[in-house]
This record gives structure tokens, sequence and C-alpha cells, in this order.
């Protein structure tokens, strides 16, 4: 991988990189194309990331095909994939992680202790081995573009972050690859989290600011379904991800919502 990308830029190329782990939807593709249009030269990487998944979550069942990314991915344009397996990046006995202090405590990372940890040495490793000018991140994974804007220029990294929108199905849901997990009411039940963001949306738009009320309604919408666990919902600044007691433009509203067990996130920006 080092070899070619070196040989890319060597010839003054541009190198584009989109991260993924795999089992891609059209969230991914937007990333892929965003990369394709401007730069020279599309790197994707399929690496499900065992660091990034405590021992009781679903690594081993992460849904993957691989011959069906490798087809849409050339079917895109992308000119290398970087598809290493476990051992490749993690050899036995490897020790060294990246933590992002703080941010990797928030809201996700409540639950997912160790997941940032993860993300951010796996995102490391990549850009050292890749070595591309511009990486592109979903915001559907809002704090994970956060902590990744936040280590790059405290690891001193040479790459420029790029985050592209949610892309949603019809109904409002959010992609993922774990939605692959739902059953047909399952995925109507999870229809709960868009909805009660765009609720949210509205009552700012009539002027509403007060953060507890807001949670209060968004918790109430969702909780009128019943497959919907609630794991956190939080109005946050965009910087050091704390609560506000008032949001204000610019604020992220994120949620995470199990729906029979399996945990989906959304947000929006206010
Ligand atoms: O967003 C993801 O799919 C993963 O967290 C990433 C960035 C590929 C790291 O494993």
């Amino acid at each position: 991988m080092r070899d070619r990308v070196r040989g890319v830029k060597s010839g003054g190329k541009c190198v584009g990189f989109v991260p993924t782990m795999g089992f891609l939807h059209e969230g991914h593709l937007s990333l892929v194309r965003a990369s394709v249009r401007s730069t020279d030269y599309t790197v994707v990487s399929i690496f499900v990331n065992p660091a990034q998944f405590a021992p009781h979550e679903d690594f081993k069942d992460y849904p993957r095909d691989r011959e069906r990314d490798l087809e849409l991915l050339r079917s895109e344009g992308v000119h290398a994939v970087f598809a290493p397996l476990p051992d490749a990046l993690y050899p036995e006995g490897h020790r060294t992680y990246v933590e992002v202090h703080g941010l990797q405590d928030r809201l996700c990372g409540k639950t997912r202790p160790a997941f940032f940890r993860g993300v951010c040495t796996v995102v490391l490793k990549l850009f050292h081995i890749v070595g591309p000018d511009v990486a592109f991140f979903g915001q559907k994974d809002a704090q994970q573009s956060i902590i990744i804007r936040r280590m790059v220029p405290e690891l001193d990294l040479d790459v420029r972050i790029e985050v592209c929108p949610i892309v949603r199905d019809d109904d409002g849901l959010a992609l993922s690859s774990r939605n692959a997990y739902f059953d047909g009411a399952q995925r109507k039940a999870a229809l709960c989290l868009h909805r009660s963001l765009e609720m949210a949306r509205v009552k700012i738009t009539g002027g509403e600011r007060d953060a507890a009320r807001l949670i209060h309604a968004i918790r109430g919408d969702i909780q009128a379904e019943p497959r919907a666990k609630i794991d956190y919902v939080e109005i946050v600044d965009t910087k050091e991800l704390l609560p506000r007691d008032t949001a204000r433009e610019g604020d992220l509203i994120a949620l995470a919502v199990y729906i029979d067990g399996v945990r989906i996130i959304d947000n929006i920006i206010i």
C-alpha cells in the first residue's frame, strides 16, 4: 500500500482516503464519490477493527460482504482497496493505543468506553500506511469526526479531514451497516430516531432553546416506540462535546437508541 501511494504521490497526485469497515451502503459511497471527485487517486480501506469492539459486542457477527464491496468500489472508480487481515494491524502482543482524553469518554464513550481508543488507533495506523492528503468521514458518526479532527493536529498529522453529510433512506432512517440486522418491524421502529430529531428541529425553529425541555420532548417521542430503549440523548457543543443548558446554533443534538437490542445513532446540527 505504501509503495503504491508513494508512486502516485511522486507523480504529484493528490490522494484521497475513505476508511470503512465494509458492508458498504450509499453513506460510504457518498464519501467515496466525494474523494473520487476531489482527489486524483482514491484509496478505500475495508477493515472490521477488533479494537473498537468490546468483548460483548458484535465483532464476529458484524455484516461482511467482500465481493459485493469490491464490485461497488470498482464501479465507483476507486483506485485501490486496502483490506488487511486483523493480525497484520494488530500482531500478537500489540500494546500501543491512541486516546483523545475527555472527548472519548462523552456521548457514545459512556456506554462504549474503549470504542474511540480503538477508532483513533486504527485510523492513525491507516493514515500512516496509506499516507493520504485528504480523508473522508461521515457526519452520522459525529463524535468520531470531531475526535479525529482533534487528533490530527494534536499528533501533527498532515492530512485534511472532510466530513460529509448524513445519507438517509427516503423515510429518513440514517444509513448504517447495522440496519442489516433489522426486520421490517424493527426498521420501522428505528424511524423514531430521525422523527424525534426532526420534531426537535421544528421546536427550535419555533424558538425553543431550553436544552432540558428539548431533550425531554425527544425522549418522550422515542419512548412512545415500544421496541426502543434510549442509551442517551444530549445537546452538546461541537468542540468539547459538553452538555448545553441553552441550545445554540451550531450545537449537536446526538442520540443513541437500542432497537430490540441493536444500538444505532443519529444526530443533527442545530
Ligand atoms: O466509521 C467507521 O466505519 C469506523 O469507525 C472506521 C473509521 C472505519 C474505523 O474503523
